[in-house]
Parts: structure tokens; sequence; C-alpha cells
């Protein structure tokens, strides 16, 4: 056959499948009316972190979009990490040929993703990162970049006949600048590669940062999501009935508005007014994070218990680790 055959035959296959998940993209679109299920770093509360297996794992568990968090390598490669530092989801500190590599940033010592290239990156082995979780996957599965984890989940989507959608969020992006990276233009280079940058593709960004926020607001349609905490009063105390960004101010460049989960509910387990607040500025209201082995048990019997009151409070979606929790709660709560 042909070298010019074989490009109309691939041409053709990968029309097929841009059509094919445009049709799975609709149909998200279509369930949206019920809160949605975000699987948090993967299923993180059974596998490590930010692992192919673990986004594997959290789409068979039926979550509707996975969250990678992304930092950079020295080669300016999106590589799916929490934090830019290696030690505490890596075995980056058993590598002795690393070991004159570890330098300080402020008060930690550590590794940094920023040090190493791609290549490097991937000699290294996903642990967990999360205390009182089981170790007995650690050293199994590699640190994968976004362009696997974009693969896996359009692969995943066609194989299981729904759309899987994805929800980066860029960490560290104004530290990533400062050293010369161009945090906005590598994501959406990537997410244009990828045919996911028109406004209907299954793509949320988050950030904690305002300003990669504003910057992508003035390039992309995608929405965008601002991360939020609760603000200090004037005495540095935590104040829960407001966020650190005014929600006016966010509603100017973000479409969804995603809190901790302390902003929604008072220190004596009231509700506050954030989500009506959020909702008559025509925001979206995504919550983080629920753990089912992690939760205020002074006010709730369980992690289950937890969302389903949040999810009462007439919350958007929910950010979990523990994705199969999460989609049967809603499920049962919002019958399709
Ligand atoms: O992105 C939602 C939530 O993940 C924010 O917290 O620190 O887990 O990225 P973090
Ligand atoms: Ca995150």
């Amino acid at each position: 056959m042909q070298l010019y055959d074989l490009r109309v035959i691939a041409y053709r296959w990968s029309t097929i499948l841009v059509l094919l998940l445009s049709l799975l993209a609709a149909d998200l679109e279509a369930q949206s009316d019920r809160p949605l299920v975000i699987a948090h770093r993967g299923a993180s509360g059974y596998l490590p972190e930010h692992t192919l297996e673990g986004y594997a794992l959290a789409i068979r568990m039926g979550a509707d979009y996975i969250e990678p968090d992304l930092v950079l390598s020295k080669d300016g490669v999106l590589i799916a990490r929490h934090d830019h530092y290696l030690s505490t989801s890596t075995d980056v500190a058993s590598h002795a040929e690393f070991s004159g590599r570890k330098k300080t940033i402020g008060d930690r010592e550590d590794w940094y993703t920023e040090d190493f290239t791609l290549a490097e990156i991937k000699t290294l082995r996903a642990i967990q990162a999360f205390r009182g979780r089981s170790k007995e996957h650690d050293g199994k599965y590699g640190i994968p970049t976004f362009q696997q984890v974009i693969d896996l989940v359009k692969r995943e989507s066609a194989a299981g006949g729904r759309s899987v959608g994805l929800y980066p969020e860029t960490k560290q992006p104004a530290y990533f600048k400062s050293k010369g990276f161009d945090v906005a233009g590598t994501l959406l280079d990537i997410l244009r590669r990828n045919n996911l940058t028109s406004g209907v593709a299954p793509v949320y960004i988050q950030s904690f940062e305002a300003d990669i926020l504003k910057e992508l607001a003035e390039k992309t349609d995608l929405p965008l999501v601002q991360l939020v905490t609760p603000d200090r009063n004037a005495a540095g105390k935590t104040d829960r009935t407001r966020s650190n960004i005014s929600l006016e101010e966010l509603s100017t460049y973000a479409e969804v508005v995603a809190p901790t989960k302390a902003l929604l509910v008072a220190e004596n387990g009231t509700a506050t007014t954030f989500v009506e607040r959020a909702h008559q500025l025509g925001l979206r209201v995504h919550v983080w994070t629920f753990r089912n082995d992690a939760y205020p048990t002074e006010l709730f019997g369980s992690g289950e218990e937890e969302q389903i009151f949040f999810l009462k409070l007439g919350i958007d979606a929910l950010f979990t680790d523990f994705p199969d929790t999460g989609v049967a709660v809603r499920n049962r709560l919002f019958p399709r």
C-alpha cells in the first residue's frame, strides 16, 4: 500500500474518532443537569495519585471527569503531579543518581520537576502520598504526561461508549512563568492538538491563581474554574463566610467556583449561603474534596453521609478520592 493511502486511511479514522468523541461530549453535556463526579487525582483513595492506573480505575468506577494536577518538566512537558517537588509522591529519594539534584526553595529541601527532563522523570515510580493509606502499590506505576492522560481518556471514552471529561489544574503557574515557561500556551497547545479546545469539549481548566485564569479567559472558550478557600480576617483567623477571592470578582472571568467544603458549612454544621450566592451570579459550584477516610467526624457519621449533605445543598459537582462512592451517592439522589 502507498504511503498516500495510509495517510488517507489514518485521516479518515481520526475524523471518525473526533466525530464519535463530539457525540459522546454532547451526551455528557446533556447529563450535566445532575451533579458531576470528578475523580480527584484519579481513584486516589485506592491507588497512588496521578497514575494512569488510578485514572483508569476511576473511569471504570463511573467518574464523569478525571482530575490531573499539572506541573512542568525541565524540557517543558506537562506531567501529572500535585506538587512540583517530587519526594512525597515518587521514589526519587531512592535514586542515587539524582542525589545531587536536591535544592532548597523556601523552607523545603527537595527534588523539583523543573530540574528533571521528561526522560529522567520517566525513570521514577509513583508512591502513596496520602498519610495512612496503603503503600502496597508503591513502585508499580510510572509518572504520566498530560498527553498520556488525554490518550487514556480518549481510549476509555471510545471503548466504554460514554464521554469521560478532563479537569486539569495548573499548579504553581506563576512560579513556572517566573522560570520562563509559558504555562497557558503549553496547556492550550496540547488541548488544541487533541481537538479539545472547543467550548463543547468535555474539559474544565482550574487554578488557585487568578492571573492564569484571566490570561486563559482571553485565549479560550473552555470553562474556567477558580479554586477558592476561606478568607482571613484582620486578626489572621479563618473566616468561612467569605472566599479569598470574592464571587463577584471571579465571576468576571470564571464559569465555575470551586470552594473547599469549609465555605459551605459553618462550624456548627449549618449550611452557609455560598451556593445560593454563587448561583445568583451564574456560577456553578464544584466542591472539594470528599474522602471516605477523612471527613469531619464531629458533623457526619461517614463520608457518604457528608456527600449527601452537600449534594442536597445544590452543588453542581464534587471532587472525590473515592469515585465509586461519589457515583453511587449521586446516582441514588439523582437517578437518570
Ligand atoms: O482541584 C481541586 C482540589 O484538588 C484542590 O486541591 O490541593 O487537591 O489540588 P488540591
Ligand atoms: Ca487539584
